[in-house]
């Protein structure tokens, strides 16, 4: 007891240093010591180490790339998983404008000791989150420099013509507060009917679609946005999921758990949906991993067939084989391999009719996930001001685009090759023309074998279609997360045409 008094008090006082640090494992107490004892220890003290402990946290989904979920939930802290969780994320979805702001004051400059992240984090939650008070020992300096933080905010909304704060933000991270929750049912554990009654029981209330609703985005944005918490709905157009509010936790409920349901975007469950294999099928996943697709071909042919799994990234690999093992999907063989390595006349593949190709994209349709938070790139050095970074970006951005169109062209004409093949489903998580109506018209335009299946085998209740400046826009399919509240998305289905 008189230790943690003793604590507290010296740490309102004092910022951390790296000699106090070190004086951690002699155990002794002074008051230079206590702040590094309280960072160390677990979130005894919220006042006190709530931001060294988001700061820390940060710094590793930055620097190592690790799950931000993942990462608080492993932690052993009582009570601030879902606080630690919306501070990271907001700063996250702010990190470009605080970086330009913490650069412009000079903020790290002055303040030598004060680490980048827990910067950011300060910064965030004194210009953009006041109802929060965890600055504990850096009070002083969050009032050192309240002034001049201030006045870069104001630069940069004056710079950037901006009214409010959200204005700063990326719009794709806006939009992710709109995107309600989707929840496919895995049919190799649970039916529909026996998911619902779950939920059901779990105080969930099923509230009826209006399907009018679906027709008109500006009534849908509604439909989700009153979508209250613990209700939920059936989705008009795909019938193995459901729809929740944005805020539904579903990390310990047991229907996750025990793989009966799968927490995967409606947009990402078209490519299997619209494939659709009949049951007795082989089927070829060529980039499979994290294997949600290859889950959802085995729900759909109720294991009654085989699918051919491929990923060339091995850890990614492991991921696939965890989910599928957890979803059941006994019809599912992987393997850690470079797809265009695949030999298409091999005697495996010779009953092969389906293929699902869900190559590497730019990612530019994704807004809720937090990787993509985390994957934008960080322009510590460049962030002199936004013209700068833009046209960097611009630069970097065109040629990533140009390679990974060229490879998403040379996987189509891959599959192009399978002996027997008869339907292609061709899908990205991007909006970018090149990697989306572009390469499906090269791909056409050299194998005249194949063409696009008719619109009505491409879902053709969904309003959103290709590009209409190309040849057969509408046996194409698009989604947009402004108007469906999906993840930006593309799907073209191939057919070999029958001689
Ligand atoms: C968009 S992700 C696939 C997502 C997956 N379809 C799902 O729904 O879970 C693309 C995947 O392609 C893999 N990949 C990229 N190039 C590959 C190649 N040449 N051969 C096999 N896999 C590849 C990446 O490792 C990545 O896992």
């Amino acid at each position: 007891m008189g230790k943690n008094k003793k604590t507290s008090v010296t740490t309102k006082l004092s910022k951390p240093n790296k000699s106090s640090k070190k004086t951690l494992v002699s155990g002794s107490i002074n008051s230079s010591k206590c702040t590094a004892i309280n960072k160390t220890k677990t979130l005894k003290n919220k006042k006190i180490n709530f931001l060294d402990e988001s700061g820390e946290i940060l710094k590793k989904c930055l620097t190592k790339k690790v799950n931000l979920k993942n990462l608080i939930y492993s932690k052993n802290i009582q009570n601030q998983k879902k606080n630690l969780l919306k501070i990271i994320t907001q700063t996250l979805k702010f990190k470009k404008p605080l970086q330009i702001i913490i650069k412009n004051s000079n903020l790290l400059a002055e303040e030598k000791s004060l680490d980048e992240h827990v910067a950011l984090l300060l910064t965030y939650q004194l210009l953009f989150f006041r109802g929060l008070k965890e600055f504990g020992y850096y009070k002083k300096i969050v009032l050192k420099h309240k002034e001049t933080l201030r006045k870069e905010l104001l630069n940069l909304k004056n710079k950037m013509g901006v009214i409010k704060n959200e204005d700063l933000i990326d719009e794709k991270f806006r939009i992710e507060d709109d995107i309600p929750r989707y929840v496919r049912v895995n049919k190799l554990k649970a039916s529909m009917e026996e998911v619902i009654n779950v939920f059901k029981a779990q105080g969930y209330e099923l509230i009826n679609p209006d399907i009018s609703l679906f027709e008109d985005g500006a009534k849908v944005i509604n439909s989700f946005k009153n979508l209250k918490s613990k209700t939920f709905m059936r989705d008009i157009h795909l019938n193995d999921l459901l729809i929740f509010s944005k805020n539904t936790d579903f990390h310990d409920n047991k229907l996750l758990l025990n793989g009966s349901i799968i927490l995967q975007d409606k947009a990402s469950c078209f490519p299997a949906y619209i494939l659709n294999p009949p049951k007795g099928s082989h089927i070829i996943d060529c980039c499979a991993a994290p294997g949600n697709k290859t889950s959802h071909l085995a729900s759909i042919i109720d294991n009654d067939g085989r699918i051919f799994a491929f990923d060339h990234s091995e850890r990614r690999l492991q991921t696939l084989n965890a989910l599928i093992k957890k979803a059941g999907c006994s019809s599912v063989t992987s393997s850690c391999e470079n797809f265009l390595n695949v030999d298409p006349n091999d005697e495996i593949y010779k009953d092969v009719e389906y293929i699902l190709l869900d190559p590497s994209c730019s990612g530019s349709g994704i807004v809720s996930r937090m990787d993509l938070l985390i994957s934008q790139q960080d322009h510590k050095d460049e962030v002199e001001d936004l013209d700068s970074l833009e046209k960097l970006k611009e630069e970097e951005e065109m040629a990533r685009l140009k390679s990974l169109a060229d490879f998403q062209l040379e996987c189509i004409l891959h599959c192009f090759k399978f002996p027997n093949i008869k339907k292609i489903c061709y899908s990205t998580c991007s909006v970018n023309t090149i990697e989306n109506e572009e390469v499906v018209m090269k791909a056409l335009s050299q194998n005249k074998n194949f063409q696009l299946c008719e619109k009505k085998k491409v879902l053709d209740t969904w309003k959103n279609r290709g590009l209409n400046t190309f040849q057969d826009s509408e046996k194409m399919l698009r989604s947009y997360p402004e108007q469906d509240f999906t993840i930006g998305f593309f799907v073209a289905l191939f057919e070999k045409i029958e001689m």
